[in-house]
């Protein structure tokens, strides 16, 4: 906790910028992008060169985020939500076919299980480390169950491995062990038992968007496996779907990209403990605050703190909550976010898909957590100024 006269020292520094809980760059860029970007675009002009198709440097990006991962193949993509589409595409879903999905975090992977014809069974979270919850996945297994889709909290890898265990522990009868999916959109660079997230599971796919722990030029994503058959089905259907005998549309990354995150994939680790670093800070300076409830790591993870995931205790839930961010903008200058509501809260179809299914967790979870703006280029004073506001607030409020 922060000493009286550290939190009017703090408090005297108000930040140049506006910081926002979910930072519209989740980066930081320098001359070497710029260079990178520039280079490709000189060595694209020659027209026996171009820009297309699979060319380098793309190859080269997957090689290294395949490599960075620990996994032994990595593909490409536009964006991750094409990544998730492929991934489940490549299931082939029935009718009545299952997937696991954790009703608090974000709704790709739920949209792309519903569109792709399966049926979303909503796995509750753990109130700790707001992931998946393993024994409410154990309760949920049934023999149609084809597929179990942790989304990465913010950041804190997911407990894959369990999730694999009690796949191989509950086999569909026709196709074996539900596949372990891990969505790491929010959780690039971050680690698990000793590795990086990305490795285990059966796939795992990554957003390279704007607001991501790395990014290429606003867009991108990545799928990594160990299973060939997927990434050679992966990289056809991007482009068409020629080889594999599949449906395909265009969902390439473009060159230029690749090149930028080649450099962004060189600076991650240096972005993440950045992140680490003023997260350890905030904990420290917000140790025992009354009514607030801190970002929980467990000792196999490693966090990249994409987002400082807060929640308030039970007699600052809903209204006070709401009222906590509402000072903390208007007064203080600075804007959390809710970034992880129920899934289905606001999406009326995937209310109606899985009307009857309840996940008090979540439920509870949405009128508790809050996520306060972190960023690897945040300077030391606008994170004391942070913390000294949110302890400034709750002690009126
Ligand atoms: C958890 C999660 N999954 C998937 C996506 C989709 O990523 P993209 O914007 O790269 O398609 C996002 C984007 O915010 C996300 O947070």
């Amino acid at each position: 906790m922060m000493l009286q006269h550290e939190i009017t020292e703090a408090l005297s520094h108000r930040p140049t910028k506006y910081w926002r809980g979910e930072p519209l760059l989740g980066s930081s860029y320098g001359q070497e992008e710029i260079d990178a970007v520039v280079q490709c675009i000189r060595e694209s002009m020659d027209p026996t060169v171009g820009f297309g198709f699979s060319a380098p440097p793309i190859p080269d990006f997957e090689q290294a985020f395949a490599s960075y991962c620990g996994a032994k193949y990595a593909t490409a993509v536009n964006s991750c939500g094409p990544a998730i589409d492929i991934v489940i595409r490549y299931l082939n879903l029935q009718p009545g076919d299952e997937v696991i999905v954790p009703s608090c975090n974000y709704v790709a992977s739920a949209l792309s299980v519903f569109g792709h014809g399966g049926q979303v069974i909503w796995g509750d979270v753990r109130p700790d480390t707001l992931q998946l919850d393993p024994e409410d996945v154990k309760r949920k297994m049934s023999p149609r169950t084809r597929a179990i889709f942790p989304v990465h909290m913010n950041g804190l890898s997911a407990p894959i491995d369990e999730y694999v265990a009690i796949a191989e522990a509950n086999p569909h009868p026709v196709h074996g062990p539900a596949k372990v999916i891990g969505d790491a959109a929010r959780a690039c660079g971050g680690g698990y038992k000793g590795g990086k997230i990305g490795k285990a599971g059966w796939a795992t796919v990554f957003s390279f968007h704007t607001m991501k722990n790395m990014t290429t030029l606003g867009e991108g994503g990545m799928i990594t496996t160990d299973d060939e058959d997927l990434d050679k089905y992966a990289h056809s259907v991007r482009m068409y779907g020629g080889g594999v005998n599949a449906w395909g549309t265009s969902n390439v990354m473009t060159k230029v990209q690749a090149a930028v995150g080649l450099v962004q994939l060189s600076k991650l680790d240096s972005f993440i403990a950045g992140r680490r670093r003023l997260a350890h800070e905030r904990n420290r300076m917000l140790a025992d605050v009354p009514g607030l409830i801190l970002p929980f790591e467990p000792a196999d993870c490693y966090h990249s703190y994409y987002l400082y995931t807060c929640r308030v205790k039970d007699e600052w839930a809903g209204a006070k909550r709401d009222e906590l961010m509402a000072t903390l903008d208007n007064e203080f200058g600075f804007r959390c976010v809710i970034a992880n509501p129920p899934v289905y809260a606001n999406r009326k179809q995937l209310a109606e898909h899985t009307r009857g299914q309840s996940n008090p967790v979540t439920e509870h979870l949405a009128k508790t957590i809050f996520c306060v703006p972190i960023h690897p280029a945040m300077p030391d004073a606008d994170n004391k100024y942070i913390c000294a506001a949110i302890i400034t607030a709750m002690s009126r409020l």
